[in-house]
């Protein structure tokens, strides 16, 4: 098993970076539950979260910075992984350039020209092999949950999405659902509640471990 987790940063200069909040805690959550089942995993995680412990209980992790590292390694190893959870924040912009050193206070406007990053989670669903299954992740305003988050999931061709409406980042519950590409909608218990993450990822672990794969 794959999991990707927490925040992406994409350098402005050589201190500074667009970033997001994200935590990487459910993705952190998901590694060791799956690991406790028994299941060999593996994280890649972003520059945050607390991941001493996780080799206590088997996962093995790999540490990513930009969108680009987090690429070359789902590069290298996705191809392996029966399961590949997507649950890391990856950016969807990037500054064009680095500026060398810091950039200089000039007291007037500055504009950073940024550049698309590509959609990591539709790349791997698209070199997949067969029997692969892949899960992503949706932040979306809570109006529109799941109708945004179907059309993720049919656009990056993959198996299942967990929606979690946006108030998710960087607490310590989450309020999600998840949609199958049959259009199944699976919630525990109670649709408003908010779950704690760890038991949350207990919950879909026990779903993803029975997720049919679509075979091609
Ligand atoms: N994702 C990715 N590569 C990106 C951006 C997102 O692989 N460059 C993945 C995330 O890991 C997540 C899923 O795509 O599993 C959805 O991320 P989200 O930010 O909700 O959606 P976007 O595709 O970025 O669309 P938007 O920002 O318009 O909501």
């Amino acid at each position: 098993m794959l999991v990707t987790a927490g925040p992406t940063r994409e350098p402005i200069d050589e201190v500074r970076f667009l970033g997001n909040r994200s935590s990487g805690r459910m993705g952190i959550e998901i590694a060791r539950e799956a690991a406790r089942r028994g299941h060999p995993t593996t994280l890649l995680l972003g520059p945050v979260g607390d991941a001493a412990g996780l080799d206590a209980f088997g996962v093995t992790v790999h540490r990513f910075e930009t969108a680009e590292s987090l690429r070359q390694l789902l590069d290298s190893l996705s191809p392996y992984a029966d399961l590949v959870v997507m649950a890391a924040a990856v950016a969807d912009y990037r500054p064009v350039t680095r500026h060398a050193g810091k950039l200089r206070r000039e007291g007037k406007p500055i504009t950073l020209d940024l550049e698309p990053v590509p959609d990591l989670l539709a790349e791997v669903a698209g070199r997949r092999p067969t029997g692969q299954r892949i899960v992503g992740f949706a932040l979306e305003p809570a109006e529109r949950l799941d109708e945004s988050a179907r059309a993720k999931l049919v656009r990056k061709g993959i198996d299942a999405i967990v929606a979690n409406p946006l108030e998710t980042l960087d607490a310590a519950g989450i309020r999600g659902r998840l949609i199958h590409a049959d259009g199944r909608v699976e919630m525990p218990s109670d649709d408003s509640e908010v779950v704690d993450k760890s038991r949350f990822a207990g919950w879909l672990l026990d779903r993803l471990e029975v997720l049919p794969s679509r075979e091609r």
